[in-house]
């Protein structure tokens, strides 16, 4: 709807965010290697975290000061973020090879539809309608620079994929690490 990149509302923003997002789990699939299927894999749980984090921070408020129904909204993208969040350590947790990833991955898949069918067609829309227009846009660059306090998951090969891990470090504990990175919650 917009074409600058200065221009973009949160709507926007969020829904670029569910594009990348199912793309990489796209993406996931088609590969068999167990290193870049890991690098990938983590990829998607650093951007669906940063996600699901922004969305809290920011579009939560938003949603229960503008929406009629904007409590109930939000507590069930509640129970979706920790459904997400559940089958993300799942994810991190067992081998890209086995069957059991294999059913998490899938499992990620459809609740992450889920989710992105639900915001998009029920709470985004209606958050164009009841928010002003200068607001959506200041809600869009809130968004963005909450991302950026957590480091991104470089694509698989790239140089800083070093610096990543040394910050947040891949496997067991990203869900948590990153979340904490990003909240500011103290990290154990
Ligand atoms: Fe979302
Ligand atoms: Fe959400």
């Amino acid at each position: 709807m917009t074409t600058s990149q200065s221009g973009r509302d949160v709507v926007d923003v969020l829904t670029s965010d569910h594009r990348d997002v199912t793309a990489l789990i796209g993406e996931i699939w088609s590969v068999r290697d167990p290193m870049i299927r890991r690098d990938l894999t983590d990829t998607a749980i650093s951007e669906l975290v940063r996600h699901a984090v922004a969305e809290e921070m920011y579009v939560y408020p938003a949603m229960k000061k503008y929406l009629p129904d904007g409590e109930k909204s939000v507590q069930h993208d509640i129970e979706e973020h920790k459904e997400l969040e559940a089958t993300m350590k799942r994810l991190e947790a067992v081998d890209v090879s086995g069957a059991e990833f294999d059913d998490a991955l899938r499992k990620l898949e459809t609740v992450l539809a889920d989710h992105v069918r639900d915001e998009e067609a029920e709470q985004f829309p209606e958050l164009r309608r009841q928010i002003p227009r200068t607001e959506l846009t200041e809600l869009a660059g809130k968004v963005e620079t909450a991302k950026k306090l957590a480091p991104t998951r470089p694509h698989p090969g790239a140089p800083n994929s070093e610096l990543f891990h040394k910050l947040v470090g891949p496997g067991v504990g990203l869900v948590d690490r990153l979340r904490d990175k990003l909240t500011g919650r103290a990290t154990r």
